[in-house]
């Protein structure tokens, strides 16, 4: 049974935001001090003093976003394709997202994959007696946002049917049609038949809705068709073919985010090597991403992969932070001499992001879609690897990895995924940056103000995750709450009052859909049945 689609009530980041904002307007170019008088019933008069000279050069870059696959913060989240389990990525899934629409039988079919990448497909059984038109809904992340726009869908197929198509969007609960588009395909039994078609809906009242697809079960009875790779996408943020969610890409946008940290975060780590992020199978059409089982326990379908990550940095106007895997798994790390497949693995991903178009990876660059190198300026080495088991051997594999980013592109700043020294290099690099994450209770946040002052002028950082949680449940509580704004505010004064050497920061998560909350809170909360988001 789908949940209750109503949200029952938002905490805003109000005092994070008003502070943030007061102090942005604050380095302006007025002449004078100000004095602001503050009184109230229960305290004393309050003189603030803020001088309009002075002070520490703030960074450029000093707040953009951090972003890694979890809470379907992507897949569900911020990219467009609205099927849940469309290539049964994973081990995990089994039907979720699926089920029977008419008097059919539906089961994930390993016997007919649509490709190597993409192993099993749906077969919908049609018994012999059935008449009328059958087949399948996709539920989505527990609900279809259905909205007035225009709809791009696609499908592949297998099995021998001639004829009409129904695509469907309906209301679970309701049974209202939103839209309904019939299109005529010709499918056969040697070979899957891509399909893709675009359709208009009117708006549905909430976001308990699911795609449908039909056909007609007479043709078909004592028989079965093979479906795979179903996939629905509203309008993508500036209209992007596997592009982002437009209505949630927007709202990131209006952050003004100077940089982007991706893809990870514990989700580039792997829970072992095997499922660790793989750049090269993030790549191309979707039909050759096999997508992993992931570190926050779902499986990622990949379609936000590399190079969707760099489209997003250029339309939004960020500068990409690229994280690289770093041989740290949480159950396994390599080092030493074993570190040297995955250092070529480094140099291959970066001559497909920075390489000629003629050089091997920057040909397979072109030929997905980009001609012209990417720019990354900033690469960090692994993720917080003074935690699980990483601090040991990190100055080993950060130097390797160092030297053989720095020898090949002697211009991109490297940083380091940590600031303890007891996990760095004894003598590190000059021109490195020290990245240090933080979740703490208003309190400690608070103290904390001051965390920057003392460090040294000459050893720039980045802060790749901060945030306050209410620590008084494991996995944190829902909702923000205001003391915790603020404590986040105070903290953000400290940020930018020692910005010549916090050259960047990140509130974390970005992005969390609230049916599949596994870490609160986020900036952004996508409602339970997906159709609205929330900050
Ligand atoms: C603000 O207060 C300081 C200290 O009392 C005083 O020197 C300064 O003139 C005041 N500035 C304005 C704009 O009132
Ligand atoms: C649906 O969108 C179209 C095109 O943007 C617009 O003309 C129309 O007024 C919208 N309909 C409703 C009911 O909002
Ligand atoms: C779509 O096809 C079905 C089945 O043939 C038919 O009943 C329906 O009228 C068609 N709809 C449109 C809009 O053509
Ligand atoms: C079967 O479908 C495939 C894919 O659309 C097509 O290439 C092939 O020619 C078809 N085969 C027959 C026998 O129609
Ligand atoms: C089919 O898919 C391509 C991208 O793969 C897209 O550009 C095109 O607009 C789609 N066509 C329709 C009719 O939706
Ligand atoms: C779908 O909506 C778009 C935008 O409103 C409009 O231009 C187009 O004609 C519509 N297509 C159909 C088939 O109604
Ligand atoms: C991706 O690279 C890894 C090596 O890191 C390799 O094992 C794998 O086969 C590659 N995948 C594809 C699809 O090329
Ligand atoms: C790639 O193109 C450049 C300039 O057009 C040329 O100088 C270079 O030799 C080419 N490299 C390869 C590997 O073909
Ligand atoms: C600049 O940074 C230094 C070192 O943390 C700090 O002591 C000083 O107060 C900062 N200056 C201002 C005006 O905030
Ligand atoms: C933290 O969450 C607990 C519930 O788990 C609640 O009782 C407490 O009031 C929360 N603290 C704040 C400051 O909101």
């Amino acid at each position: 049974m789908m949940g209750s689609c109503r949200l029952i009530g938002v905490a805003l980041l109000l005092c994070t935001w008003t502070v943030a904002k007061q102090s942005q307007e604050g380095t302006g170019s007025a002449q004078k001090d100000d004095n602001y008088t503050a009184t109230n019933d229960n305290s004393a008069p309050l003189t603030l003093t803020v001088l309009k000279e002075g002070g520490n050069q703030s960074s450029p870059l000093l707040y953009g976003i951090m972003f890694e696959e979890m809470d379907h913060s992507g897949d569900g989240g911020i990219h467009g394709q609205l099927l849940q389990n469309n290539g049964f990525q994973g081990t995990t899934l089994g039907l979720t997202g699926y089920k029977a629409i008419g008097d059919v039988d539906i089961l994930e079919d390993t016997a007919y994959p649509v490709s190597d990448a993409i192993a099993s497909s749906l077969a919908v059984q049609v018994p012999i007696a059935v008449q009328s038109y059958v087949g399948f809904a996709n539920t989505g992340y527990k609900g279809v946002p259905v909205i007035n726009a225009t709809y791009q869908s696609e499908f592949w197929m297998l099995g021998d049917y001639q004829g009409t198509v129904t695509l469907q969007l309906v209301g679970s609960a309701s049974g209202i049609t939103y839209a309904s588009h019939n299109l005529t395909v010709d499918s056969n039994l040697s070979h899957f038949t891509r399909y893709n078609t675009s359709f208009n809906s009117t708006a549905a009242p909430d976001g308990n809705n699911e795609w449908r697809l039909l056909f007609d079960g007479a043709k078909v009875a004592g028989s079965e068709l093979n479906f795979a790779l179903v996939q629905l996408f509203a309008p993508t943020y500036h209209s992007r073919t596997n592009g982002l969610r437009g209505d949630i890409a927007g709202v990131v946008e209006e952050l003004h985010p100077t940089f982007l940290r991706f893809p990870g975060g514990n989700n580039i780590e792997g829970l072992q090597i095997e499922s660790r992020w793989t750049w090269n199978e993030t790549i191309g059409p979707l039909i050759n991403r096999p997508g992993r089982d992931s570190d926050w326990w779902y499986p990622n379908t990949d379609a936000l992969g590399l190079d969707e990550y760099l489209w997003w940095c250029e339309d939004m106007d960020m500068v990409p932070v690229l994280a690289v895997w770093d041989g740290k798994s949480y159950g396994e790390i390599v080092s030493g001499p074993e570190l040297q497949p995955y250092l070529e693995d480094i140099s291959n991903e970066l001559e497909y992001l920075l390489g000629p178009a003629n050089s091997t990876y920057g040909k397979l660059r072109a030929q997905n879609g980009r001609e012209d190198p990417w720019r990354i300026d900033y690469i960090e080495i692994g993720n917080e690897d003074d935690y699980t088991g990483g601090c040991e051997t990190y100055p080993d594999r950060f130097m390797q990895i160092y030297n053989t980013i720095h020898s090949q592109y002697p211009s991109i700043t490297i940083i380091a995924s940590t600031i303890d020294e007891l996990c760095l290099p004894v003598s590190p690099p000059s021109g490195i940056l020290y990245d240090y994450h933080y979740y703490r209770s208003p309190d400690d946040l608070v103290a904390m103000f001051d965390l920057w002052d003392n460090q040294p002028r000459s050893q720039p950082v980045i802060v790749g995750e901060y945030g306050c949680r209410n620590t008084s449940e494991e996995e944190g509580v829902f909702w923000s709450f205001v003391q915790a704004s603020c404590s986040e505010a105070v903290h953000m004064i400290g940020l930018e009052r020692n910005s010549d050497i916090v050259k960047m920061a990140a509130y974390a998560p970005l992005l969390q859909h609230f049916g599949y909350t596994q870490w609160s809170v986020g900036t952004f909360i996508v409602a339970p049945c997906g159709d609205r988001i929330v900050g």
